[in-house]
């Protein structure tokens, strides 16, 4: 049965160490009967490696509802056709994008972030422009984004992601919170124990002002991170803790190959969860000089250079306290 097939490999996997993996905000429009070029990409690169885990953000229109798929009006086939494809790979796991206003539920109600959990949970079976196949597109886990940083807040976050467990019942899932910077300490333990990672630094590589990147912003470096910036108050929770560096481009330093393996080791060797470069804005994955292919590439390289992070209670285990099961069993063709 595949459900005790998944615990046992669960069990094993919660003695094991984990490399660093990837967290892919993929928040272009997948394309209709023949995928476009930033979701091609994506796919090759998944492909090309399947010792890498990709979380893989779907974002159709700020959330799941209007052009993706949805309860009242049904699944758009332009995204049934993307996500069958990633939904076929073991090592892609898409989450559903929600934003949450920082825990301000007067500007973003309960019951529209349930309501958003809900759309994604529902997602199952479609027909694809693939000859009007019906296929597979379960997502398997919520992105959180805007989410609050204050132990203010982590009463609704325990809230939303327990909401997201039932939701998601006995699927594997994953649940990652993105404050886009830092949680007060105070908050620290709760907030990491109710997910599977959290993005503690969301920033720039380059300094140049753009959308992504306000002026202001400190451009990212492994070496600069530390407890309280980047890095988690308790360092026994870096397995859980993500970076996103958006505007990889540029001189001083230079963003080359190997700029990026340097950090990318630096980011591995530090044991953090997973991690993501975009050469552009937040949503490119095909702009030089690290579209997702070399991206995912250097990221093996630097695998292989430093030791694996240590597995983190939860991670990949189910049926424990907020534990998710962000992993996939081995041998397994795509998710279900
Ligand atoms: C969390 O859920 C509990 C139990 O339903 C409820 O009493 C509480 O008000 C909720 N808190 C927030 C902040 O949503
Ligand atoms: C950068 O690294 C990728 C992946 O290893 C490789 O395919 C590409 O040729 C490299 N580019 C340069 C300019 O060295």
């Amino acid at each position: 049965m595949k459900l005790l097939h998944y615990l046992t490999t669960a069990a094993a996997l919660s003695t094991s160490t984990l490399a660093l993996d990837v967290l892919l905000p993929l928040y272009t429009y997948p394309g209709g009967t023949t995928s476009l070029p930033d979701w091609q990409a994506a796919v090759d690169a998944i492909k090309a490696n399947p010792t890498i885990h990709f979380y893989v953000i779907l974002n159709p229109n700020n959330g799941p509802t209007g052009s993706g798929c949805d309860l009242t009006y049904g699944c758009n086939r332009d995204w049934t056709t993307g996500i069958a494809k990633l939904t076929a790979l073991p090592n892609a796991q898409t989450l559903g994008y929600v934003y949450t206003r920082y825990g301000d539920t007067a500007q973003r109600s309960v019951a529209a972030i349930k309501a958003d959990i809900n759309n994604w949970a529902a997602w199952a079976t479609a027909p694809t422009w693939d000859a009007a196949v019906t296929a597979n597109i379960k997502v398997h886990g919520i992105f959180f984004d805007e989410t609050g940083p204050t132990a203010a807040t982590t009463a609704l976050y325990r809230n939303l992601t327990t909401y997201a467990r039932s939701t998601f019942g006995a699927r594997a899932y994953a649940t990652v919170l993105n404050p886009g910077g830092q949680v007060d300490r105070n908050a620290e333990a709760a907030l990491f124990s109710y997910c599977s990672a959290i993005v503690l630094q969301e920033t720039c590589w380059t300094s140049a002002v753009s959308t992504d990147c306000p002026a202001g912003t400190v451009p990212f470096s492994y070496a600069a991170l530390k407890a309280g910036s980047g890095l988690p108050y308790d360092a026994g929770l870096r397995g859980k803790t993500s970076v996103l560096v958006h505007q990889f481009h540029g001189a001083a330093p230079t963003a080359d190959n190997a700029t990026l393996l340097a950090q990318l080791k630096g980011v591995a060797g530090l044991g953090l969860h997973s991690t993501y470069f975009t050469s552009a804005d937040w949503s490119r994955t095909t702009v030089a000089p690290a579209p997702v292919g070399v991206f995912a590439a250097l990221l093996k390289q630097a695998r292989s250079a430093v030791a694996a992070r240590s597995a983190v209670p939860g991670e990949g285990a189910e049926g424990v306290g907020f534990a998710d099961s962000t992993r996939q069993w081995v041998g397994k063709p795509g998710w279900d």
